[in-house]
This record gives C-alpha cells, sequence and structure tokens, in this order.
C-alpha cells in the first residue's frame, strides 16, 4: 500500500505504511535510539554478539580523545564472519554473488565458491611473500575477482587500498607509493560501454617510481593475451590455481588495520583513510542489518563501485557479514539503452536498490518510459548515497522506480565514518531533501563555529559529538590530520565538513561541503589535486578550481587558469589541457569548463579566494571579502 502523502505548508512528508515496518523486520527506531543512549557500550556488545570473535574483547570502547579503541584486545577475521559463519551453516549453496557482465555474461558464485576462491587467493599472496600487516593495492573494475581479492588480504591480515579502475596513473602513483605496497593487483583491461579500457598501461606508467612494489598480479581477460614482464608481473590464474586450498584465517587483533581507502583531501595529497577491523565489521554489519534492512531472500544492488567506501561497506562487507545476495554489473546504467538497469532488476528480481542522486537524475532525463518497460515489482527499498537527493530527485524515484510503495533512504555518511551515520530509517517518516536522524548509535548535532547547537532551521556545521565502532582509526602515517577532524570548536567535536540544517522533529537537511571539496556526480575531488594537475602542465603558471552547481551532477569541475607569458589560449590548448588532467588523474577529475584570465582573487597572504570565484560565476554577493588584496 502506497504511504500517505500529507502537505505541510512548505514540506511534504511521507507517512509510511505500517506493513513497511512489518516486512522489514525492524525495530522501532525510538525503541533502539533509547537502548543505545541508555548503555552505548551493552548496545554495542549485543550488535557485536552476532558475529564470531577468536578471543572475546576486554572493552567495548576506550575513548581517549581523539583516540577510540572498539572491542580492545579481541581477535577475528572479518572473512571468517563474511564466509564460513555461513558456509558453516546453511548457507553454503546460497548465491552470494550474482555478476552481469556487458553482452549478457553471467557469473554466479555461492557463498562456497567464493569461500575456496578466496582461500587459494589468500595462499597466492602469502606464496608472494604477503604477510600481516603488508599492503596490497587492488586496482580492478567490478568484477568477482575484486571482492576475491579484498577478502583474500582480509584473510591473511594484508590490508588492502583499492583504488577505482576509473583514476588515472599519477592518482594512482600516489596510493600506491601513499601505503606503500608490496603487490598490485590489476587487469588488463575493464570493459565499458561496449569497449575496453586499458588498465595495465595506467599500471605500468603508475609504477615507474613505486619502489615498494614487488610484483604485479594481472587477470589477463582479453585475447590475444597481454604479455607478461618476466619475474614482475605475474598471471592472475595461473597464479591462483597452483596455490594451496587451505587457508585458515589470520587471527588480527580488534584494532589491527583492514584496509586504507584514499579520498580526496583539501591541500595537494589524497588522505590514507585507516579502517580497523573489528569496529569496521561492526559498524558495516548493524547498518546494513538495520538501516539496509537487508534479510535471507533479498537481491541486493549496490551499483556504487567498489573502489570507493560505499562499495565497499554497502557493497562487499556489510552484505557478505549478514549473509545477504550481492548484485554486481559491469553495465553502465545508460549501455546499451537508458533500460539496462531496469531490466536487470527484473531479470535478477532485485528487492533493494541501493545508489546515487547522480544516477537518479540522469534517469529523470532520460524519461519513465525506460523504467515502465520493465516489471520493478520486486523491488522493495530503495537507497540513495553520495550528495543530497534534491526533493524533486526523490519523487520521481519514489514514484517511477518504487510505485509509491518503496521507502526511500537517504543515508549520509563519508569515507572517514565507514558507515551509515544519518538517514530516515525504514518506517519512520520521509522528508524529501532531508536525509533524516543520526541512526542509533550516532550522536550528531547541527552546530555554530564554537560548537554550539544552532536553533532548528538554521545553517550550521555538521559535527558529530561520540565515537563509532567503524569510525576511521587514523590517517595513514597522519595521526596529525586524523587529530584535526576530531578538533572542531571548543568540545572538540568530529567535524564532518559539511553544512546542515536541522529542522524541529531532528531531521538533517545536508547543505554541502564547506572545505575545498567538490562533489562531482556523488565522487569527491579535491581542488588542490585538480590545481596541481593544471599547473604541472608547461602552459600553465596558476589555476583554481571551484564546483559549479550542475542538474545533472550535482556540481561540475570549473577552473580558472593564468597562462604563462606568450602562451595563447587556443582550442587545442583546451583539449590538451583537459586531456592532461585526465591522465593524470582520471575522468571525473576533468573540468567540464575552462577559463582563462589574467589573476586570481586571493588573499593578502597569498590564498587563492575561491568563495569569491564562485560567487561571480554563479552570480551571488562574494560574502566578507576584507582579506581580499587589491
Ligand atoms: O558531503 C557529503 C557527501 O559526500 C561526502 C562524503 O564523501 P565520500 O567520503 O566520498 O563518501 C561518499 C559515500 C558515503 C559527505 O561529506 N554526502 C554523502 N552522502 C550524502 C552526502 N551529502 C548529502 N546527502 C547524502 N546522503
Amino acid at each position: 500500500m502506497p504511504a500517505e502523502e500529507v502537505l505541510k505548508p512548505d514540506q511534504k512528508v511521507y507517512y509510511p505504511d505500517p506493513s513497511y515496518q512489518n516486512s522489514a523486520l525492524i525495530r522501532d527506531y525510538d525503541e533502539l535510539y533509547r537502548e543505545f543512549e541508555k548503555d552505548p557500550d551493552a548496545f554495542w556488545r549485543r550488535i557485536a554478539s552476532d558475529l564470531l570473535w577468536f578471543k572475546q574483547w576486554d572493552t567495548v570502547r576506550t575513548w581517549d580523545h581523539p583516540h577510540a579503541s572498539w572491542f580492545t584486545n579481541a581477535e577475528l577475521n572479518i572473512t571468517y564472519n563474511c564466509l564460513e559463519r555461513h558456509v558453516n551453516n546453511d548457507r553454503r549453496n546460497k548465491v552470494a554473488i550474482f555478476w552481469a557482465g556487458e553482452n549478457g555474461k553471467e557469473r554466479i558464485l555461492t557463498y562456497y565458491q567464493l569461500y575456496k576462491d578466496v582461500m587459494r587467493m589468500g595462499n597466492a599472496l602469502k606464496s608472494l611473500g604477503v604477510r600481516k600487516g603488508d599492503r596490497v593495492c587492488i586496482y580492478l573494475p567490478g568484477i568477482p575477482e575484486l571482492v576475491v581479492s579484498m577478502l583474500a588480504c582480509a584473510r591473511i591480515g594484508a590490508v588492502h587500498t583499492v583504488v577505482f579502475a576509473g583514476y588515472g596513473a599519477k592518482a594512482l602513483n600516489e596510493r600506491i607509493t601513499g601505503a606503500g605496497a608490496k603487490i598490485v593487483i590489476t587487469a588488463d583491461a575493464s570493459v565499458r560501454r561496449g569497449g575496453s579500457i586499458p588498465l595495465k598501461p595506467i599500471v605500468e606508467e603508475a609504477l615507474i617510481h613505486a619502489p615498494t612494489v614487488e610484483k604485479v598480479i594481472i587477470l589477463r581477460t582479453q585475447e590475444p593475451k597481454v604479455g607478461l614482464l618476466d619475474d614482475f608481473e605475474l598471471d592472475y590464474e595461473e597464479l591462483i590455481s597452483q596455490a594451496d586450498r587451505n587457508c585458515e584465517p589470520e587471527h588480527v587483533n580488534s584494532e589491527d588495520p583492514l584496509f586504507i581507502l584514499y579520498t580526496s583531501g583539501t591541500t595537494g595529497a589524497p588522505k590514507g583513510i585507516v579502517h580497523t577491523a573489528g569496529g569496521y565489521m561492526v559498524g558495516a554489519y548493524y547498518t546494513t542489518k538495520y538501516v539496509l534492512t537487508l534479510r535471507e531472500n533479498d537481491v541486493y544492488w549496490c551499483t556504487a563501485d567498489p573502489g570507493w567506501i560505499t562499495g565497499h561497506t554497502y557493497g562487499i562487507y556489510g552484505p557478505l557479514l549478514v549473509g545477504g545476495t550481492i548484485f554486481l554489473t559491469e553495465y553502465t546504467p545508460d549501455y546499451p539503452d537508458a533500460g539496462i538497469w531496469w531490466k536487470l532488476i527484473e531479470e535478477y528480481g532485485v528487492t533493494i536498490f541501493y545508489t546515487a542522486p547522480t544516477a537518479i537524475r540522469m534517469f529523470m532525463r532520460m524519461g519513465e518510459e525506460w523504467s515502465e518497460k520493465y516489471d520493478l515489482s520486486s523491488l522493495r527499498l530503495l537507497g540513495s548515497v553520495g550528495e543530497p537527493l534534491n526533493p524533486e530527485a526523490f519523487e520521481w524515484f519514489y514514484k517511477h522506480i518504487g510505485k509509491k510503495n518503496c521507502p526511500i533512504l537517504d543515508t549520509w555518511w563519508q569515507t572517514e565514518t565507514g558507515m551509515h551515520m544519518i538517514t530516515t530509517m525504514v518506517g519512520l517518516p520521509m522528508k524529501p531533501g532531508f536525509a533524516g536522524k543520526p541512526i542509533p548509535g550516532v550522536v550528531a548535532t547541527v552546530v555554530n563555529e564554537e560548537g554550539d547547537p544552532v536553533p532548528p532551521g538554521t545553517n550550521g556545521f555538521l559535527a558529530i559529538k561520540e565515537p563509532w565502532p567503524s569510525m576511521m582509526k587514523t590517517v595513514y602515517q597522519n595521526d596529525e590530520r586524523y587529530r584535526q577532524y576530531w578538533n572542531f570548536g571548543k568540545y572538540g567535536y568530529y567535524s564532518s565538513n559539511d553544512i546542515a540544517m536541522m529542522d524541529e522533529d531532528g531531521y538533517i537537511m545536508l547543505l554541502g561541503r564547506s572545505d575545498d571539496i567538490i562533489i562531482v556526480a556523488g565522487h569527491n575531488v579535491g581542488t588542490a589535486e585538480i590545481e596541481s594537475a593544471l599547473v604541472s602542465h608547461s602552459a600553465v603558471a596558476e589555476a583554481a578550481a571551484i564546483g559549479k552547481p550542475d542538474p545533472l551532477k550535482g556540481n561540475i569541475i570549473k577552473a580558472f587558469v593564468i597562462l604563462r607569458n606568450g602562451v595563447s589560449p587556443t582550442p587545442k590548448l583546451i583539449h590538451d589541457l583537459k586531456y592532461h588532467v585526465r591522465i593524470m588523474l582520471g575522468p571525473i577529475s576533468v573540468p567540464a569548463e575552462l577559463d582563462f584570465v589574467d589573476n586570481l582573487p586571493k588573499t593578502r597572504s597569498g590564498k587563492i579566494m575561491r568563495r569569491v570565484l564562485k560567487a561571480q560565476e554563479m552570480g551571488i554577493d562574494p560574502g566578507d571579502v576584507s582579506t581580499l588584496d587589491e
């Protein structure tokens, strides 16, 4: 039955049909929040006790601001919980992964098959000398081997750092050297929109200056097979086929790192966000079970690439922890036509569909005639992540995809938080435009610069007051940078760097970043990375990048460039500069617009005032310009 629509003076609210709650088997939000508030340790202990630990923890949480430790001294292996916990019970033959490749290719892995593959890959890595704590870089597209490789690292206690396969050579090099990876796992190419994109040349370029890398494992998918460099490049299949079958899970400490995932920084280099084994596992498990409400018979599709945090937590670890069935595909939403994703939902009977506002807006633009061709009645829950889900997109998603039968979860969180933090949990009234409330276990607030709450309806900074299990442990080899996160206002809250507004009911609306990160089609890009890529071109003297609002992508990148003396701004130069950024950083970071200027607005201390550029671009008041250098 559709939810009731009630029109408040200026805010639409959807009151859910009570059957939502029953079908999702979730407990009442308020009751769960009260349970958490009454005794946070007992709350997390109860959740963690669903999982298997080789050794119990001494304390649930130790909080020595800004450092927390979770499930202190416990020992575990996340893959034991993702694999054995199901294989040894009645999920042995259950589908873990449905994978759909372009041209109707399909692969199906049961939990047992996945378990076997992970053990072999674990042994293969060990045979190359990978030991607990070593870093392994994975640069693969969204194929089952990526899941196997990640889990194989976790199996043996190695730390994976997955790099999205759309990144360019410089971005890949920075992540490999930043993490000091010993091994790189990659493929010859990735498939995209009927063609293939070579990955090996990018890896080769990235490895020219990457002294820590000892071997590269290459999955060769194409004929004729690409050649391999003796002693350095190894064939994925051959390695696995020679590996021993049984690989016991390494007993890792709860506080040992599970993975490093790089996210764009506000200053040049990307930050290696470190997540630990125990806390991350509990956070991923809890939110997949209680927020996504993933259940035994669901077929669950998270459209995010596994190379992003959403792909890590809700594409792989969370669903495997709860024993769910994952749907994974290399199909982009518009190839071979704009109906492909809806066709896949019908074919696989997808029940939970978790995607991004930029995809939803693209579908809106292409029109509902595409989704109407297919039977979407298997869907029971829709989700969104990555940037604000604007009310128009919410309405369209709700009506045309959910057919007014599916609640929408607009989930706010970050690479750093590891898990969902704010959303409208299934069963609560939904307000388009608002992500919702902090989930039980999360204490969030909207504050002014001092850290004091601002009145309802007023814009402020979104801050988190208390630690949560899947919070990042540190920034890799830069704990100082980590400390800055927990240094907001006079109380030392965790700063999300997002602007937000809370209404009288405690619902939170996200209004964008407060720092120099641009969210382009849901992906984080730092202005500094783009600027330094531009400046590294011989024609450029200086550059500034801003995010310019865009109805489809949320933002596009606009760059202002000062050319070196004597260089003229020709169409060829524009092309070259864009190409230069693409090769270095990847297609996401390429400025859609380039303007050539003679000077840039700067503070007297020489900092570029991007705020002023943005205001000029949008024709709005730039605000306080007292520090602007005349
Ligand atoms: O600005 C917020 C935006 O994405 C940022 C985090 O980006 P990343 O670490 O790449 O993680 C994205 C996936 C978890 C946030 O600081 N963001 C994420 N989700 C939302 C959002 N903005 C508004 N609404 C959301 N639901």
